[in-house]
């Protein structure tokens, strides 16, 4: 099997199958339970978001666990419009933003808040000099995605932190879920106020991740009920599953230095070999991040070249795995200014730090063939 569909999520480490089998076996109990039992998986949590602290490079205290980056961005961009919504009702966010971030923006303009949403170039990328433009006496949020899902394309992030250094009112989010551990990312010398990962996409499990939550920045709770999370989100703590993903954030970071330039290697051996078949393009631009390949080959569905790569045993996505069950084009490619066919037909590769090289040797070799067939048919229809 060859997996390049990291990005949609990634297999967990067996190590942090153990943590997770471990903790839920023996720290069961309800951390605000005041019983012996509660007090160690109490204990065991705090240990958890002090080593993640310490792996993010941010104090203790701003660690909010959440169920995943979905929940992250919703609770940065929700909790911030609704705690600030007295102060102004402008948003700014990137037209090439993930769904979790696309739709919350969506739904507060149906709240009544007004949504710059900025354009990108060619490259994928929004300047300062939009930001800055887009700025009013009103805006109170700016949120970037700082890798792209589908492109690998990379928002000059800590550019934009440095202008709203001037604006220290403007609460700044950044959905870093496809960048951590694949390009560094420094929340302070960003001036980030709230950030955004989820585990399954650092080899954790489903359905963990954290939020950012810089030092003095309040949000509007999007769940109420226990002060669990120091009041920013109400709901007993999913311990185990915080366990294994701060055990396979400190995994990945243990090895990231080294896996990103292997990436790197992978992803231009790639980019070139895939060039050399007729008929295939590519989307992501240069310089992107390690780990993802947007490729398109015109006038051939993209559904039907996973499914044959899949006969081979090699799975990959069209667009963002979330995305991918929707036939319209990429949103992402159309700003890009790609054509609607070029849109409509895109697939991605994504690696992470195990992938070799006679994988993408194999890869090559299957997809060239494949495109070769499925050209004979279209030919001929
Ligand atoms: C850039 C980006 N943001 C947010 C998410 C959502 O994360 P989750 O699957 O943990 O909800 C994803 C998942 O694909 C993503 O790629």
């Amino acid at each position: 099997m060859i997996y390049f569909d990291n990005s949609a999520t990634t297999r967990p480490y067996k190590e942090v199958i153990d943590t997770y089998t471990k903790v839920s076996l023996e720290f069961f109990g309800n951390p605000s339970s005041l019983h012996p039992l509660g007090k160690a998986a109490e204990r065991l949590l705090q240990q958890a978001r002090e080593v993640a602290a310490s792996l993010l490079g941010v104090k203790t205290k701003e660690v909010v666990f959440t169920s995943g980056g979905t929940e992250g961005n919703n609770l940065a961009i929700k909790g911030t419009a609704m705690q600030h919504r007295g102060r102004g009702k402008h948003i700014i966010t990137t037209n090439v933003e993930h769904a979790s971030t696309k739709e919350t923006f969506r739904q507060l303009e149906g709240e009544g808040f007004e949504v710059t949403y900025l354009e990108v170039d060619s490259d994928g990328v929004v300047s300062v000099d939009q930001v800055k433009a887009a700025l009013t006496k009103e805006t109170i949020l700016v949120s970037v995605i700082h890798v792209n899902n589908e492109t690998g394309s990379i928002q000059p992030v800590t550019e934009i932190g440095g202008l709203l250094r001037q604006y220290p009112k403007i609460v700044f989010h950044v959905d870093h879920v496809q960048g951590i551990g694949k390009v560094p990312l420094h929340f302070a010398a960003s001036n980030i106020d709230l950030c955004s990962i989820s585990g399954h996409k650092f080899h954790g499990l489903k359905g963990n991740g954290i939020l950012y939550v810089r030092d003095g920045i309040r949000l509007y709770p999007l769940l109420t009920g226990g002060s669990q999370e120091r009041g920013s989100r109400a709901g007993t703590e999913n311990v185990a599953g915080v366990a294994a993903m701060v055990k396979a954030l400190r995994m990945s970071k243990e090895r990231s230095a080294q896996a990103i330039k292997k990436m790197a290697e992978i992803n231009s051996w790639l980019e070139r070999k895939c060039l050399e078949i007729p008929g295939v393009v590519v989307n992501s631009p240069n310089p992107r991040a390690p780990h993802i390949l947007n490729l398109s080959v015109p006038g051939i569905k993209p559904e039907v070249i996973v499914q044959a790569l899949a006969e081979h045993e090699i799975y990959i996505s069209t667009k963002s795995a979330c995305a991918s069950k929707h036939a319209e084009p990429s949103h992402v490619l159309l700003s890009m200014g790609f054509s609607s066919d070029r849109a409509s037909s895109a697939i991605r590769l994504s690696f992470t730090y195990d992938n070799t090289m006679e994988e993408a040797e194999a890869f090559v070799e299957a997809f060239a063939s494949v495109v070769a067939s499925l050209k004979k048919v279209v030919n001929k229809q």
